[in-house]
């Protein structure tokens, strides 16, 4: 299918660069937390605090498996950072289109979210670390699920959506 999709770690910039994407490709956006939030009528925070983690993991993998089977196409989708951790994800994310790994370095993750409460991984009395540990535990699946892979630490955000449009023109 002729969908692009956004993967990597919280703060990379899945959804900002989907949405300027999508402008200037003429595709519609879709954000899979955004999506499972609406569904559930909950924030993410909400959703591992009242049902937990795994159950947050499993409306995932329904997701994807819904906008297969609806034949999603022609569409730019942002999936949350730690969706390709499961092999069934990975299998589901290939088969939507064209995957996009945004790779991003552990400071400049920490340099973005510091601030930010809506990160139930990251509320932790050591985020450095946490983000540490799980980049380094999710990069080779990320690496794995890519089709394409762009460093976004030191491009500015035309410059990154240039670069994208151009890897995925050549591959599409
Ligand atoms: C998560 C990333 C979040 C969201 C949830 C879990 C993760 O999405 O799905 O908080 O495990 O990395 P973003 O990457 O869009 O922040």
């Amino acid at each position: 299918m002729s969908n692009i999709i956004l993967i990597g770690f919280m703060g990379c910039g899945k959804t900002t660069i989907g949405i300027r994407l999508s402008y200037r490709l003429r595709m519609p956006f879709e954000d899979t937390d955004k999506l499972i939030e609406n569904n559930l009528g909950m924030t993410i925070s909400e959703i591992f605090s009242k049902e937990g983690e795994a159950f947050f993991r499993e409306k995932e993998t329904e997701l994807l498996s819904f906008l297969l089977e609806k034949s999603i196409d022609n569409t730019i989708i942002s999936v949350g950072g730690g969706t390709p951790i499961k092999e069934i994800n990975r299998e589901l994310i290939q088969r939507l289109g064209t995957v996009v790994y945004l790779r991003i370095q552990p400071d400049t993750v920490y340099e973005r979210i510091k601030n930010d409460k809506s990160r139930p991984l990251l509320q932790e009395v050591n985020p450095k670390e946490r983000i540490n540990s799980l980049l380094r535990e999710r990069n080779s699946k990320y690496e794995a699920a890519a089709d394409i892979i762009i460093d976004v630490d030191h491009m500015g955000m035309d410059e990154l959506v240039a670069q994208i449009e151009k890897q995925c023109a050549k591959i599409m």
